[in-house]
């Protein structure tokens, strides 16, 4: 098939080559200049595992545009992945999508249909359908398929989905879409039908479910410090009931991101304008934002509140590891919350680049002039760090936001260990 994709960031650049590799030909296309011209030279502009192996293994299917030239024609559905983000009031921004379906409506030469993987509010498609309806006279059928891959696993998600939602108000559409996906041999289950208000909520109600969890847990890991429980036992009891699941119950310093932060809040803003009043992810969004505080004031209780000119080393700037990306990272707001207080930081972080701090290529190197340690992202490469390295810090203390080196008796080599969900 034919498929044009608009909008190639995180979600439209990783479903742009995985279906390229599923055999079909994609046009992508996103208004940011530099971008597309980076990918034309072989510049990712992100990064995600597996992205640039799948890139050159496909490249003859994939070309990179500005705009949706003439003579790009023929297509067999359109793909929608811009940004949709909340505004300060707590509506989504849903213009990047307007301007998108104006540029197909002026396009489109045939019958086809567009897919919307953005994140829109309910009853958003709906709209969209009549707008498109009353502007061509050509039927372009609106398909909802929100997107539910994680950063950070973005391929193999986009490859070997848990589900596959699919919101629809057109058979020709349905089958179209089904075609699509049919080189990835999904097995039944893994294909969820639904009308397309139903499938926006399924989007907006997960990632609040999942948020409400990571606020939960990290509730009950300040409880555990202060009744003297441990929260990586509680966890473990918590995990064996197969009613609440085995993920997203690690405590730290908070979820980030570009989508729990700004879904939890709009579903939030949803119920409001129906006069309903979301208590439990009000809540998820107070406790995570005040997660970052807590894990602060760790810090500052064991300087006795002066951490001015004190030089701290922190591993991690990414959200969560595997990834490039800062958007809402917690590691940012710790650290302007430090430098506010007079500390000096000096970062490290495998694959994100922040030009606010002063960040080493070597991890070796930041310990050279640090008085104690910070972990605010858990990547894989941290865990296994040697140990030696710890005892240049002058105060010999680590304050560990992801809980990466509770088991590794940091005591017996005389440094104070903080993190999170254990007294000390
Ligand atoms: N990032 C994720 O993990 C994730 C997961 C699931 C769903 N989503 C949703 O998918 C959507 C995209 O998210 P993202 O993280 O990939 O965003 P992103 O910011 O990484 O990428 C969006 C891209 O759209 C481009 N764009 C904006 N307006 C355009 C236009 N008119 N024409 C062409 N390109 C345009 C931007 O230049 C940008 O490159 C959002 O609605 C998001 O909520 C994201």
């Amino acid at each position: 098939m034919n498929i044009c994709v608009f909008g190639i960031g995180y979600v439209g650049l990783s479903a742009s080559i995985c279906l390229a590799k599923l055999g079909h030909n994609i046009i992508c296309i996103d208004k940011d200049f530099k971008k597309i011209n980076n990918l034309k030279n072989g510049v990712i502009p992100i990064f995600e595992p597996k992205i640039k192996e799948l890139i050159k293994e496909n490249k003859d299917k994939l070309t990179f545009e500005t705009s949706l030239d003439k003579n790009l024609q023929n297509i067999d559905i359109y793909i929608i992945a811009v940004g949709t983000p909340t505004k300060d009031n707590g509506e989504v921004d849903v213009k990047s999508i307007y301007e998108v379906i104006d540029t197909i409506i002026n396009n489109a030469t045939k019958n086809s249909i567009i897919i919307n993987k953005s994140t829109v509010p309910i009853g958003f498609n709906n709209k969209l359908q009549d707008y498109i309806n009353t502007k061509t006279s050509l039927k372009l059928d609106v398909i909802s398929n929100p997107e539910f891959l994680r950063q950070g696993s973005a391929i193999d998600d986009f490859l070997n989905p848990e589900r596959i939602i699919l919101g629809y108000n057109s058979d020709f559409a349905l089958k179209k879409v089904l075609e699509m996906y049919k080189p990835m041999q999904l097995k039944e289950e893994q294909i969820i039908t639904t009308d397309l208000n139903s499938s926006e909520m399924i989007k907006y109600a997960s990632n609040s479910f999942l948020a409400l969890k990571i606020s939960f847990i990290n509730e009950i890991s300040k409880l555990c410090e202060k009744t003297n429980a441990n929260i990586e036992q509680v966890k473990k009891g918590l995990m064996s009931d197969s009613r609440i699941g085995k993920k997203f119950l690690n405590c730290g310093i908070g979820y980030g991101g570009s989508c729990f932060p700004k879904d939890t809040k709009a579903l939030v803003n949803i119920a409001k304008n129906h006069n309903i009043e979301l208590k439990t992810i009000k809540s998820a969004i107070e406790a995570n934002e005040a997660q970052i505080d807590y894990f602060l004031q760790k810090i500052l209780s064991f300087y006795k509140e002066n951490i001015s000119n004190k030089t701290f080393a922190l591993l991690g700037l990414a959200f969560k590891p595997n990834t490039n990306d800062l958007r809402e990272a917690p590691s940012i707001k710790l650290i302007n919350k430090l430098a506010t207080l007079g500390a000096n930081i000096i970062a490290y972080d495998p694959k994100a680049r922040y030009d606010k701090v002063k960040q080493l290529n070597n991890i070796a190197q930041i310990f050279d002039n640090a008085d104690c340690l910070i972990i605010a992202t858990e990547w894989d490469e941290f865990k296994d760090i040697d140990i030696k390295l710890f005892k240049k810090l002058k105060d010999k203390v680590i304050f560990d936001g992801r809980n990466i080196f509770k088991n590794r008796n940091l005591e017996e080599y005389g440094l104070k260990y903080f993190c999170v969900g254990k007294n000390e």
